[in-house]
């Protein structure tokens, strides 16, 4: 049995005062909740304010991001170390706005999910296909090549301790969800591939659904017998969403 796990991603949203407000409201609604691991990833600027409020407290902080490099000549950017000083425990790795707004490849995503692993941050590995690949019916082909670029230089046993987050591009943002089959068709797909490579890593590692997610339509995602939570975005802004969407993922 994997514990479900629901992410909040905050994106570039938020500021002292809002965040404030937000987690008030987040931790009081979330107080009685069971089995789920929640965590939130605010922008990096914000790291130590939200480690403050999270003190004491099951929900977990992670990063939207991290470079891959230890330490130096990296003007603006932010190690894994630093993250790990922080308190974070997560980090996200390759998510489709990284990929495509700011030309991450899988080559630097990788470089990047073995910073985290090295440093003992939980990597969340995002992987998805954009509309135009899923119309050509590619979508199998662009999860695996994103899969297999982390495993074909770090080695299966590198995600263990991590997670994966499918997140379909067309679905990021724009309100369309994958219907729950659609979600589930993927997810198995990522447990088989997975399970190819080492069954038990497959049987326990957590598979994350991400695109859309909304308080009203998460317990459909989460009842799938491989969606192992979420990856939430827009709706992680709410405290009333995000905590309803922890809910559904309660006894999945
Ligand atoms: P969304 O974002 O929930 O707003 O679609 C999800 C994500 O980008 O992780």
């Amino acid at each position: 049995m994997i514990q479900p796990i629901v992410i909040g991603n905050w994106k570039m949203n938020g500021n002292l005062l809002a965040n404030e407000t937000l987690l008030e409201a987040l931790l009081s609604s979330l107080e009685k909740l069971e089995d789920v691991q929640v965590a939130v990833c605010p922008p990096l600027p914000y790291l130590a304010q939200v480690a403050q409020h999270l003190k004491d407290n099951p929900v977990a902080l992670g990063a939207q991001t991290l470079n891959e490099h230890e330490a130096g000549a990296h003007t603006g950017e932010v190690s894994a170390a630093m993250l790990k000083d922080l308190g974070c425990q997560y980090v996200l790795v390759g998510h489709s706005e990284r990929r495509s707004l700011y030309g991450e490849s899988d080559i630097a995503v990788t470089a990047k999910f073995a910073a985290a692993q090295a440093a003992g941050l939980a990597p969340v590995l995002c992987v998805g296909e954009t509309l135009a690949e899923r119309n050509c019916g590619d979508t199998e082909a662009v999860v695996a090549r994103q899969l297999q670029a982390v495993v074909d230089t770090l080695g299966i046993e590198a995600l263990s301790g991590g997670v994966i987050a499918y997140e379909p591009v067309w679905a990021i943002g724009t309100g369309e969800t994958a219907t729950p089959d659609q979600a589930q068709a993927v997810h198995a797909f990522i447990r088989e591939w997975l399970a190819r490579h080492s069954a038990p890593l497959a049987a326990r590692l957590p598979l994350l659904y991400g695109g859309s997610v909304k308080a009203d339509n998460a317990a459909a995602l989460f009842a799938q017998p491989d969606i192992d939570g979420g990856l939430i975005g827009g709706a992680s802004l709410s405290p009333n969403s995000f905590a309803n969407i922890c809910r559904a993922a309660e006894h999945r």
